[in-house]
Parts: structure tokens; sequence; C-alpha cells
């Protein structure tokens, strides 16, 4: 029974980000993983690759310039109704009537929507884009993609942009309940790595920070990451995984994500070094670890989330009464009703749900 309730946590805390979403700045905080790390060290790469799809906006140079909130929801080939072929479909918050099958469009409409809030030169803004994309080839999975870090300014960027760009990361990695994907690329010293750096300050005990080894393949020949991937040279809890993306090259020569995927499996299977630490190794077991370690997280969280969720139902019953009385005809129909009974109603969907996940006691 706790088994199949566990599948849909990750489901049910998506709906929850919504609903809070929809009603302003959200006061939970809720399980996700961020990705962070330096300008171009593959973090837009690395979360096309757990998708299957290109749809994100990459390259050098600073590329990504709001957050962009990514919801995977794995759709199972038994809900697909008979006759018919499971496409991936894709779904912005800020435009919820379009249903995107094109991924090339969903590219256009992160360029379009980064360009609307955070003007089309180089600058940032810290309000998240947020696209819900469902596919029988994802695992369910919330992922924030971040700007990286720089150190100077470029373009029309103001002058304190690296502080600014810290700032939006520590927004989103300071808050307990989001475990960090800190990217490291291989080819740089990982003494240097700006994401460890970052982790380390919010997460000193390394119990919520994933590694991640991007760009492996582009090592100096004759060096190689085994010790970084065994655990050997900076301790974390969740360890590290290695990967290997497409180069720019790849990229402009049209190479597809399952050609690299392939390329990838057969690059760590076949290299003297990482065949015997392959399950440490490539975007599959990145994306499964990521799926396994936000569950474990999730039904940790549950019982503070619970609490959480009925104090955020008292204050806005009490909200409500100070408005001039829960029970007029009129107030049914004001904002703060409406908000009230749509987490009233998630709320008791939230606890049906964890009905046997969580100890008795919590
Ligand atoms: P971000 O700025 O961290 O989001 O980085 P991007 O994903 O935009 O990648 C920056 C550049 O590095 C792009 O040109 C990618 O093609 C390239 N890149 C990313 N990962 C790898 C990798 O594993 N190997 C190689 N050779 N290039 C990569
Ligand atoms: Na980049
Ligand atoms: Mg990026």
């Amino acid at each position: 029974v706790a088994a199949s309730h566990m599948h849909d946590l990750i489901p049910l805390i998506n709906k929850l980000q919504d609903i809070l979403s929809a009603i302003g700045n959200s006061p939970l905080d809720l399980p996700q993983i961020a990705v962070v790390g330096s300008q171009s060290s593959g973090k837009s790469s690395v979360l096309e690759a757990i998708v299957g799809k290109d749809f994100l906006p990459k390259g050098n140079g600073i590329v990504t310039r709001r957050p962009l909130v990514l919801q995977l929801r794995n759709v199972p080939p038994h809900a697909v109704p008979e006759g018919e072929e499971a496409v991936d479909v894709a779904e912005f918050s800020h435009c919820p009537d379009r249903v995107f099958t094109d991924f090339a469009d969903v590219r256009r409409e992160i360029e379009a929507e980064t360009a609307r809030i955070a003007g089309d030169n180089k600058g940032i803004a810290t309000d998240p884009i947020r696209l819900c994309v469902r596919s029988p080839n994802v695992v369910d999975l919330t992922l924030v993609d971040l700007p990286g870090m720089t150190k100077i300014p470029v373009g029309d960027q103001p002058s304190d942009i690296e502080l600014q760009i810290r700032e939006l990361i520590m927004g989103f990695i300071t808050k307990p309940n989001c475990l960090i994907l800190a990217v490291s690329p291989a080819n740089v010293d990982l003494a240097n790595s700006d994401s460890l750096k970052l982790a380390r300050e919010v997460d000193p005990t390394g119990d919520r920070t994933l590694g991640l080894l991007t760009k492996v393949d582009l090592m100096e020949p004759g060096t190689h990451a085994l010790d970084i991937l065994a655990g050997r040279v900076y301790p974390l809890r969740l360890g590290f995984v290695g990967v290997v993306n497409r180069s720019q090259r790849d990229i402009d020569q049209g190479k597809s994500l399952e050609f690299a995927r392939k390329r990838e499996q057969q690059f760590f299977a076949t290299h003297p070094v990482y065949a015997p630490v392959a399950s440490r190794c490539g975007t599959t077991v990145l994306a499964r670890t990521l799926n396994q370690v936000l569950l474990a997280h999730i039904r940790d969280r549950l019982p503070d989330l619970k609490a959480k969720l009925n104090a955020l139902i008292t204050a806005k019953q009490a909200e409500l009464i100070s408005l001039g009385g829960g029970d007029t005809a009129h107030s049914g129909q004001s904002p703060a009703s409406t908000v009230l009974r749509l987490i009233t109603k998630y709320a008791a969907e939230f606890q049906a749900s964890v009905e046997g996940t969580v100890p008795a006691s919590a």
C-alpha cells in the first residue's frame, strides 16, 4: 500500500506547488531539486538529457536568465487510451490554454518569456517560468534550472550581477527542503567548484547535496575522475554522478539526444577506468538517483509539511473572518474564500494520499 502511495507523492507536491504559485508567493517550502553551477558548466544540457528532449536554450555565455521550474510527470503506458500513441506534452503556467507537442516551440516560448520579463540583452529576473512535461519516458521529478554563477558583468548587466545571481540561487537552496544538484565541470579542478562552495554554505554536512560531474569527456588525457566519483575527494552523503552530454559542436551538427545517450553509455561502459564504477555514471543513473533521493526527502518531510499545511489553513480562515465574517452570503465568492476552499480541498487529498507513509505519531 505504502509503495503505491509513494509513487503519487511527487505529483501531489507538484499540485501543491501549482496551487500555491497561483495564489502568490508560497509560504511553504516544498521539496524540489535546484540545479546549481557556474555559467556554462552544463546545467541546461543535463536537464535536457534527463527529459530526453531538445527544449532548453543553451550555449556558452549567459543563456538561462530566469529560473525554470520544471515538473516532470511520468505517464504510465496503461494510462494511454488504447489505439493511441503516447505523446510527450508540455504546458506552461503562463499560458495554460496552450498544449505544446513540438519541443522546438517550447524552447521558443522559454526564450520569448525570458525576454518578456528579463529583457532581450543579458539581464536576469528572479520570477520563475513554470513548465510541466508529461511523458512515458521521464521519471517523476521537480527540477529548477537556474542562471549560472559568474564573476564579471557583461552586456547590459549591472555591476552587482555576481551578487544578484548568487542571491537568486540562495533564495532556492537555503530552504531546507531544497535538494541541491551541484554541477561541476570535470575539466576544472574540483577545488575551484563554485557550486560545491555555495552548497557547502547552506548544507555544510552535505546531506542534501548531490554532486554532478559534467564534461567527463573533456578531461586532460591521462587524468580521470574516479577518485571524485568514488567519494574519495569530497564527501557528500548522496555522492557524485558523472555524465557526458553533447558538445556545442554536436548540437551545431544536429546530433540527437538519443545519439548522445548511446554514446555516453558506451563511453562509460568501455572506459578502462570508469567501467568498474559504471553504477555511478550516466544520465539514466542520474535520473533514477534524483527520483529516489527526492522521494526519500519528501517522505522525511511529510509530517512537517502536513503541520504547515494545517497552519496555513488556520491562517486563511482567520484572514477570512477578519475580512468580515466567514459566514455571509458574500464571502463565498471572495478571493480569500476561494483560496481557502482550494487549500482545504487539497489538504484532504494530501491527507488521504500520505496515509500509511507517515508515522502515526506525526
Ligand atoms: P549552462 O550554462 O550551465 O546551462 O550550460 P549549457 O548546458 O548551456 O552548456 C554550455 C556548453 O557546454 C554548451 O555548448 C554545451 O554543448 C556544452 N556541454 C555541456 N555538457 C557537456 C559535456 O558533457 N561534454 C561536452 N563536450 N560539452 C558539454
Ligand atoms: Na550557458
Ligand atoms: Mg543554462
